[in-house]
């Protein structure tokens, strides 16, 4: 028997307050920012999931291919009782990781899109008799309190997602991950690497316009929500690289002088023509600065792993 359970670990109505309070605070900002955990209402999930299919967008095959190769040494390294997948999506590489771990009890996986939780969950269970899931509708940022389930625990964060924090950011959250490990337990990280700079903007500007699509959907959220009346068609999406901070920059530059009226917040905000909203980075990593960040935060790195090409890391690390 499988067991399904959804747990909201906040108030619906905490989501509308966050949501306000992002927006407010982000576009009174210079740069003008949205945080990018608001791409994710159903309809950007599954703008997401198209986007992993894109041929410009390689992480999420790289990441297949080293999980499909490595999930039985990472089971044998972590004898994983329970996995807990932070920003688990569709959680459709997982299932590598799902059935190389033969003790495993219960996966536990979280995210702010109830919409990609709640299919995974239902074709995880129907599809493995005898796994547990429960499933936590979450912010991973926010202190996370896990359900009591058997040890050792894996904690999961796939997809380079990581890179779509702030260095600030990711060094509270990494504290975060390892104030969640016991000794026996482990972090499984992966990280897109640096590389050609074209490859990189390609995989952030594909040719069909599915990343501008997604890029946009914020404003399609921001107008559900809040009731604003932004135009997507009235933004260019960029994808910039930054060499310095090697940090893939997406944002929606105004294509004119235009306000934009937010009824909710009782707020217009102004734009100028060219004027940037920074909607997201997404940083790639080197092997040496990762071992540092999760030495900061108290970890130690294991394992290190890359697919083929070299394009793509997962790394393995313990509580020290
Ligand atoms: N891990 C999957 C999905 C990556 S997309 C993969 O590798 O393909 C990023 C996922 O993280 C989305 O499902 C999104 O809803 C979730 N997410 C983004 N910000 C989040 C946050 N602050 N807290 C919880 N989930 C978040
Ligand atoms: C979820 N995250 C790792 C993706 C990335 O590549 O930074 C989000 C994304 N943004 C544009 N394309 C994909």
């Amino acid at each position: 028997m499988s067991l399904f359970l959804l747990t909201r670990t906040l108030p619906e109505d905490a989501t509308e307050a966050a949501l306000r309070a992002d927006v407010q605070q982000g576009l009174g900002r210079n740069p003008k920012t949205l945080p990018p955990k608001w791409f994710y209402d159903a309809h950007g999930s599954e703008l997401f999931e198209q986007i992993t299919e894109l041929p410009e967008y390689y992480p999420t095959r790289a990441e297949r291919e080293i999980l499909i190769d490595r999930a039985d040494e990472i089971a044998a390294a972590t004898g994983a009782r329970t996995l807990v997948e932070l920003g688990s999506g569709s959680s459709e590489k997982t299932r590598h990781l799902i059935d190389a771990l033969a003790g495993l009890h219960t996966y536990v996986p979280v995210d702010v899109s109830e919409s990609a939780l709640t299919q995974a969950g239902h074709a995880l269970v129907a599809e493995r008799p005898g796994l547990n899931v429960h499933a936590l509708i979450a912010d991973f940022t926010a202190r996370l309190v896990l359900p009591d389930t058997p040890g050792p625990r894996l904690v999961a964060f796939l997809g380079g997602t990581i890179g779509n924090l702030l260095p600030a950011e990711r060094a509270e959250f990494l504290a975060s991950v390892r104030a969640l490990l016991s000794p026996g337990d482990a972090l499984l990280l992966g990280t897109d690497l640096v590389k050609d700079e074209k490859v990189l903007v390609r995989a952030y500007d594909d040719a069909a316009g599915v990343t501008a699509a997604f890029n946009k959907n914020v404003l399609n959220v921001v107008n559900r929500e809040l009731g604003a009346d932004f135009d997507p068609g009235a933004f260019d999406h960029m994808a910039l690289w930054d060499t310095g901070n090697e940090w893939i920059e997406m944002r929606l530059r105004s294509r004119t002088e235009q306000t934009v009226k937010i009824p909710a917040l009782d707020l217009a905000v102004d734009f100028a023509a060219g004027e940037d909203l920074h909607t997201e980075i997404s940083a790639k990593f080197r092997k040496g600065g990762i071992r540092a960040e999760l030495a900061a935060a108290g970890m130690e790195l294991t394992h290190w792993w890359t697919d083929g090409e070299g394009r793509f890391a997962l790394s393995l690390s313990e509580a020290r």
